[in-house]
């Protein structure tokens, strides 16, 4: 019977030890351990054993139990060791292999060059003030002393909301000067950028929604050589040290004396080819002195104070700075052409 029993020993550990999976490990406990297994059919026979044999015999059965429960547990361990590692390795994140880039946006070219000009302005000491693009026509017209008969408040040229003409898109940034004179005492230093409305066919440079950026600066003091010097420092920081500007006598009604300032081609270096039309120049933007009027209109008295403003299309800095020649480009949002800037 002992031998049975080591026979029986050898070959339970021995299965034990091979067993694949934990559902082989369980239909070995049930065959060797449970109550129809083999090592309880032995021990029923005991009956049979003499008075010296039986508790020897006993003495080992127990022993052998406890042997193949102890291999059982060892070999359920080192199963579940496997399984965890096999799980592991599966799921394992690989953190060192490169990532699909995600295809990014990226700043519109009229972004762009907003930023470079109120970077250079925020730097000069202004504040970017915001207006509202309905506008009130006392602040379009009235306050910049536009007078009634002016072309631009008929309704061919402007985008009316209201009836009785009291409310429109604005067609320039200009009232928002007014807007600051009338909430602040000068000094008064602000940019004022955002879009504006006029009635004008699309073409290669005219769109009836475009951007303009005003400036508004008003102290004691202020002249025509401060003007002459913040215009100039806003075209060499833009295009480049060397850029040469004229400043041409205009007319407007917000501005006294008024002009306009053009950069020189610099194409032809003022020679005259076929990017500036033979004139050698470029026209950029419109600007003066704040009309005494306009001044006096906010509440600021003209004997104390004087001002300078401007206002400079977006659009026409970008194409000039990048060399575009048709503005519909800057709308059409065609990303093989905005990729390029
Ligand atoms: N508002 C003018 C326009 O749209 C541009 C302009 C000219 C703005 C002279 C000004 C200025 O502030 O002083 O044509």
């Amino acid at each position: 019977m002992k031998e049975m029993l080591q026979a029986m020993r050898d070959a339970a550990l021995a299965a034990i030890r091979q067993a694949g999976d934990m559902e082989a490990l369980e239909a070995l406990r049930v065959r060797y351990l449970g109550k129809k297994g083999e090592l309880t059919a032995v021990l029923k026979q005991m009956g049979r054993l003499s008075a010296q044999e039986r508790p020897v015999i006993g003495q080992l059965a127990n022993q052998i139990r406890a042997q193949v429960e102890a291999e059982l547990d060892s070999r359920r361990a080192a199963l579940a060791d496997a399984l965890l590692e096999a799980r592991l390795k599966e799921e394992a994140l690989d953190v060192t292999i490169p990532g699909q880039a995600p295809a990014l946006g990226k700043k519109h070219v009229i972004t762009t060059v907003l930023d470079e000009v109120t970077d250079i302005f925020v730097g000069m000491g202004f504040t970017i003030e915001d207006g509202p693009e309905i506008e009130l026509t006392t602040y379009d017209f009235d306050r910049l002393n536009i007078p009634e008969n002016h072309t631009v408040r008929e309704w061919t040229d402007t985008f009316y909301i209201s009836r009785d003409e009291k409310v429109h898109l604005r067609c320039q940034t200009s009232p928002v000067q007014v807007r600051v004179m009338d909430k602040t005492r000068p000094p008064i230093r602000i940019l004022s950028p955002g879009r504006v409305y006029r009635k004008d066919e699309i073409d290669a440079t005219h769109s009836p929604m475009f951007h303009q950026i005003e400036g508004l600066v008003v102290d004691r003091g202020i002249t025509m050589g401060d003007l002459k010097g913040i215009l100039n420092t806003l075209m060499q920081k833009l295009y480049g040290p060397d850029t040469v500007t004229r400043f041409r006598p205009h007319h407007f009604p917000f501005t006294e004396p008024s002009c306009e300032m053009d950069v020189q081609c610099f194409e032809c270096r003022g020679k005259g080819c076929r990017v500036c039309k033979g004139e050698g120049w470029i026209e950029i933007l419109g600007a003066g002195m704040v009309h005494p009027w306009v001044l006096e209109m906010s509440g600021i008295d003209p004997a104390e104070y004087s001002g300078f403003a401007f206002g400079v299309g977006l659009e026409r800095l970008v194409m000039r700075r990048f060399n575009i020649s048709d503005m519909r480009l800057l709308y059409e949002n065609d990303v093989r052409f905005l990729d390029q800037f």
